[in-house]
């Protein structure tokens, strides 16, 4: 018989060092490897927390007790989470649910879904108690008969626009506190990049995007100013030192910072069609909760408030939902301060009739 050969080893890892720093801590996001491997280092991310931030490549769940109570989690056997991100709430509504609940979760950003599905297969969700797939929750009806779920779910829930780890990482295009390529697609393998959209958009349609999806007062001038740069507007910094210029030499440094927020905010809106996928959402729930169902929405600006609050007070004008919230819930003091991402959110929910 012939001597059988010893495999060969593996070839070792090329070496690679973790990106360096100037003084004493990290400012990039890349340079914040320990925050980025919070198993190994879980000292360092509860001390970013205790000072009120998100640690890199994290995101905090916002208003989780109040979610858990509206849609009435323990007693739900099918759910979905249309916004899984870093799955915090979904994590928290598999803890609640009961030990036969199943939970759907969905998100678009191809980057980060595999991540948080790993993290929480590590936990011990698997399949069937959690199903994840990469979609737009504007597919949840076709979603559902997909997995065999055509006749309804306890409870839908959103948390919508995007998370910490996509506004964090500058190489996405969302932060205008860091430079990177103008992107700010939550898929980025769909659509045109915010850069993309700006150099094929007129003045008129620029204005008019700044003043529908942010209410910016300055519309006009900024999408004059943006208009004569067509084509050079490829970075967030760029793009924000262009807003700045455009506005009125005489506002306050605070005001037009928040021009440019405003700016990013209402280009995300577009580059996504977040109102339009919103849109389709809200008009499927009849459809898609059994009765006695639950929806939740967590909403951050008046946007997408509003469109909430009236499709829900459509659906019981229209004998779909038999309540509704009275007051929208808000994080408490303690929360605001402990994360003050989740200032501006506020919980909407309403319940399917019994009957269809
Ligand atoms: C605010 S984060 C959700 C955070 C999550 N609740 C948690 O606890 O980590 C919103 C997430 O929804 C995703 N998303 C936004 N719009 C979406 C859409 N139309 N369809 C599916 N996912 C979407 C974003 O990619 C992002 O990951």
């Amino acid at each position: 018989m012939q001597a059988m050969s010893e495999p060969e080893p593996p070839p070792e890892p090329a070496h690679r060092r973790r990106p360096r720093y100037k003084g004493t801590h990290p400012r990039r996001f890349e340079e914040k490897y320990k925050e980025l491997d919070p198993q190994r280092y879980p000292e360092l991310v509860e001390h970013v927390r205790s000072r009120g931030q998100t640690p890199a490549g994290q995101h905090i769940p916002i208003l989780v007790d109040g979610a858990l109570a509206v849609l009435d989690v323990s007693h739900a056997v099918r759910g979905v989470d249309c916004t899984l991100g870093f799955g915090g709430h979904s994590e928290r509504f598999l803890r609640a649910m009961p030990p036969s609940g199943e939970l759907l979760a969905l998100d678009v950003d191809p980057l980060q879904l595999p991540r948080t599905q790993a993290r929480l297969r590590a936990l011990g969700f698997v399949e069937p108690r959690l199903r994840v797939r990469r979609t737009n929750f504007a597919a949840l009806g076709p979603t559902l008969h997909e997995v065999g779920w055509s006749d309804g779910v306890d409870f839908v829930f959103a948390d919508l626009g995007v998370s910490s780890m996509q506004i964090d990482d500058p190489t996405r295009g969302f932060t205008f506190k860091h430079d990177g390529p103008l992107d700010m697609r939550m898929n980025p393998s769909r659509g045109f990049s915010a850069a993309q959209w700006l150099e094929r958009t007129d003045e008129a349609r620029l204005a008019a995007v700044f003043i529908e999806h942010s209410d910016e007062p300055h519309a006009e001038r900024i999408a004059r100013a943006l208009a004569r740069r067509r084509g050079q507007l490829r970075t967030t910094l760029t793009l924000a030192e262009a807003v700045r210029a455009s506005l009125p030499p005489h506002l306050e440094a605070e005001e037009a910072e928040r021009s440019v927020r405003r700016v990013f905010q209402a280009l995300r809106i577009e580059v996504n069609d977040e109102f339009g996928v919103l849109d389709a959402l809200l008009r499927q729930l009849p459809d898609v909760l059994r009765p006695g169902g639950r929806v939740a929405f967590l909403t951050f600006h008046s946007g997408e408030d509003r469109r909430v609050k009236k499709a829900f007070e459509r659906g019981l004008a229209a004998g779909h939902f038999d309540a509704l919230c009275d007051e929208v819930l808000r994080p408490s003091s303690a929360e605001r301060r402990d994360n003050p991402r989740a200032a501006p959110a506020k919980l909407r929910w309403a319940a399917r009739a019994h009957t269809r």
